[in-house]
Formats: C-alpha cells, sequence, structure tokens
C-alpha cells in the first residue's frame, strides 16, 4: 500500500509545542468522529472510503465503461469542488499530455472541463476542438442551480440535441447532483438522465470520492477502487485520536502553530507538473474551509523548479510570513540518464549517469535548505509513489488535515457563506428575477 510521511523537522517545532495541543486535537477528533453519524453535519466524507453506496458505486463503473466506449469526448462541466477533484486526480494518473495523444494510444476519451468560466472563448475553443467527435455530458452540481455550470450545460445539451436528436442525447447526458433539491434535479427527472446522487452529508470540496470525482475518473481509465483502498487505508492509519502518532492531525497542527507566529500564507510545492490540479484542488479545500471570520492561512501553489525562476526571490528574501509544505515523490514512474557528451560544450558531464528523477530531488533538497535558512518553514510530505491507491491516501489526509485545521482555527470548515456575495451582485447586475 502506498504510504505517506510527514516530516516536520524543518518547521523546527518541537514535540512539546505540538503536543500541547494534545487535548483540543482529541476533542475536535471525538467530535468529528461523534458528529459523522448524523445525516445533517457535512461530515460523510470522513467515513466514505468504507461506508459508500456499493450500487452507486458499480452505476459509476458501467456507465464509465459505457462512455468509454461510446465516446471520444467526455465533457465535465462543473466549478469548484464539482470538478477539481476529478481533474486533479485525472491529471496526476494519466499522460502529461493525455488530452492531447492519439485516441489509439489514450484508449479512454478526452477528458474537457467547462462549466468552470463564464468566458466565451473557452467554450467556443471547446467547441471546436470537440468538432465532430462523439461526445458524453457529464453536469456536476450538487445545489443544481449554480450559474456558471448551468449555462454551459444549457449551451452543449444544445449541441448535443442537434448532434444526436433528444433521444439519443439522453443517452450521452450524466448527472450528478442533489438527490431531492434543484433545477439540474427537476431537469433530470423530467428528462429521465442517467443520475448520480451527491451524500446531503458530503460538502462539495470533500466530494471527490462520491460520483462527482468518480465518474470522470472512471472514464479516463483510473481503477476506483484502487482510490478508494487507499483512502480506506488512511481513514484506518488517521482514525488515531493520539496526536503523538496522527500524523495528519500533526500538520494540522503545526499549521495552526505557524499561522499564530504570523506565517499565514502556505506554499503548497510539487516538483511533478502532473500535481499542478492536486495543487488547485487543496487551494480550493482549504481556502473555502478556512478562510472566514477574518482569519486563515492563504493557501498557494507553486511548481518547482518552474515557478523558482519566478516566485523563487520572493520566496527565498520577500516579506516572512510564508511556509511551504513540499510534496515529494519518492519513487518517479519513469526516469531517463544524462549521457556523456565528448565535447561537453554545456560542460554538463559533471552529471554523467545521474538520472533526472535524482537531479530533480536534488535540487528539492536544495531548495528545502535555502528557503529555510531564509526563514521559511517547511513541511515534507513524501508520497511512496503516484499511483491511485497513494493519491486516495492523500486525498484523504488533506481532507481530515482541514477539517482538524478549520477547527482549530475557530472557524467552520464546512461552510462557505463568502461566496454568494460576487453572485448576488453579478445577479443584480444581470437582472436576474427574485426567487
Ligand atoms: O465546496 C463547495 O461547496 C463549492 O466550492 C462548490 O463545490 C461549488 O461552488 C460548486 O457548487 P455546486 O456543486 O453546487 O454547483
Amino acid at each position: 500500500m502506498g504510504n505517506i510521511k510527514v516530516d516536520l523537522k524543518n518547521t523546527h517545532i518541537t514535540e512539546k509545542k505540538i503536543m500541547k495541543y494534545a487535548n483540543e486535537v482529541l476533542d475536535i477528533h471525538n467530535y468529528l468522529h461523534e458528529k459523522c453519524k448524523s445525516k445533517k453535519e457535512y461530515l460523510g466524507w470522513l467515513q466514505l472510503p468504507t461506508d459508500y453506496d456499493k450500487k452507486e458505486f458499480d452505476k459509476i463503473k458501467k456507465s464509465a465503461q459505457k462512455i468509454r466506449e461510446d465516446s471520444e469526448v467526455l465533457l465535465v462541466i462543473g466549478i469548484g469542488g464539482s470538478y477539481l477533484g476529478a481533474r486533479a486526480v485525472i491529471e496526476a494518473l494519466t499522460n502529461t499530455f493525455y488530452n492531447m495523444m492519439d485516441k489509439n494510444e489514450r484508449k479512454s476519451p478526452q477528458i474537457l472541463y467547462v462549466g468552470n468560466n463564464l468566458n466565451p472563448n473557452y467554450i467556443n475553443d471547446i467547441i471546436e476542438l470537440i468538432g465532430n467527435r462523439d461526445f458524453s455530458i457529464n453536469v456536476i452540481s450538487k445545489s443544481g442551480t449554480t450559474t456558471e455550470p448551468a449555462i454551459a450545460f444549457r449551451i452543449f445539451r444544445e449541441i448535443l440535441e442537434n448532434k444526436y436528436g433528444i433521444k439519443e442525447a439522453r443517452k450521452r447526458i450524466y448527472v450528478t447532483t442533489d438527490k431531492t433539491k434543484g433545477a439540474l434535479k427537476i431537469l433530470s427527472t423530467i428528462e429521465k438522465y442517467t443520475t448520480f446522487i451527491i451524500p446531503d452529508n458530503v460538502g462539495g470540496r470533500y466530494s471527490v470520492l462520491t460520483a462527482v470525482g468518480l465518474l470522470p475518473i472512471a472514464t479516463a481509465g483510473i481503477d476506483i477502487d484502487k482510490l478508494m483502498e487507499g483512502a480506506r487505508f488512511a481513514q484506518d492509519k488517521y482514525s488515531d485520536e493520539n496526536l503523538k502518532y496522527n500524523e495528519c492531525y500533526r500538520y494540522a497542527v503545526v499549521r495552526n502553530i505557524l499561522y499564530k507566529a504570523e506565517k499565514n500564507i502556505e506554499i503548497l510545492v510539487t516538483y511533478e507538473p502532473k500535481m499542478h490540479y492536486i495543487i488547485e484542488w487543496w487551494k480550493q479545500l482549504f481556502g473555502e474551509s478556512e478562510g472566514k471570520d477574518g482569519k486563515g492561512i492563504y493557501p498557494s501553489g507553486a511548481e518547482f523548479t518552474t515557478d523558482l525562476h519566478s516566485l523563487g526571490q520572493y520566496i527565498q528574501e520577500g516579506r516572512r510570513n510564508l511556509f511551504e509544505t513540499v510534496i515529494n515523490i519518492e519513487h518517479s514512474e519513469t526516469d531517463l540518464k544524462i549521457h556523456v557528451d565528448e565535447d561537453n560544450l554545456d560542460e554538463l558531464n559533471y552529471l554523467e549517469g545521474k538520472s533526472l528523477d535524482y537531479i530533480n530531488k536534488k535540487a528539492m533538497e536544495g531548495t528545502i535548505a535555502a528557503h529555510v535558512e531564509g526563514d521559511v518553514p517547511n513541511i515534507l510530505v513524501t508520497m511512496d509513489k503516484l499511483d491511485a491507491e497513494t493519491l486516495g491516501h492523500l486525498l484523504y489526509f488533506f481532507e481530515l488535515a482541514c477539517a482538524m485545521s478549520g477547527k482549530l482555527l475557530g472557524v467552520n470548515p464546512f461552510d462557505q457563506p463568502g461566496v454568494e456575495k460576487y453572485k448576488k451582485n453579478m445577479f443584480k447586475l444581470l437582472d436576474k428575477p427574485e426567487d
């Protein structure tokens, strides 16, 4: 089973300081585990890896198989928690250039994402990209009323219906939404679309291991059993209420200690470009969960070594309110060696025989040392490898850490009241009729 280790030594926070949180962590742990049994609390994700709808899971696999057989493109329509998890897992576990690969090599449909912005160029480019090819739609919205995905669905449903006729189009639309509420649910019932339910007690940004994430992920050919297995392993591992041994809670506590020491920006760093959307997913998870009541660590991300040539200067010598969490992948899936060059005009022969992954790791070690010396505390999260199991583990790790972190901060990590503000203004400007 792909494991995850958390190394906190480069935060220079003492064990004594961490363990001062033991009782508070225990209380929050007990609260989370007691309340997760209630259908009213947004805590369903806590036991999701063991307590999920098996029938729905099989239906997801069947639908994914059908899409793989009859579509060259799957269009995932959703925003925020309704697409970031799927995109994060798919991009982490497939070829970096998956969507650009020849379809025979890819062996799975292209996965394209819309409904995550309101930009006409973006949508027109996707329409052009799909062209005459066969496609299906998975529209995902828990509320069923979010404007961005609703507009995209209206546009692409029309295209699908014009292409296949209403009857056949219906067989190519997959809806993931609430079991009773929302415009999307009503539409889906009337049109008899294949529908997947987002459990009541699982909020958007904690929903990647429901149909929200699993249908697109399975369509991309990723083993969702393995993903759940990894999450299950994590659920068991982090059920230990003892702060001394629970690395997930230790990460949450150390973030809180750093925050109190004015380190109020966390940069999640990767040296693997495939993890770009894992960072985006994490940013949403922590940003929406913690940023409220005038509090919260600002979650940001960086890809090294790329961003060392853009943000590196700031991180090394700018305002000292940063800390870094680096995700290290211990065993790279592939590697390549640097060969000797007789002329050595590029002066790289000192790297002869060394592998690129080794060089990448040395860049990481050197950067961590430099940043720590520059007063940027470092948390190192090491994944054994980048596969479905370890990723399932990582997703659960961050979800639980986020809940613990938000509670330690004294905020509700499961709501997002601030998101309504821009919508209200936008609706007013667009003359939307009152409900
Ligand atoms: O985490 C959340 O709840 C939000 O970010 C939602 O996922 C996002 O706003 C999309 O909402 P919906 O799924 O209702 O369309």
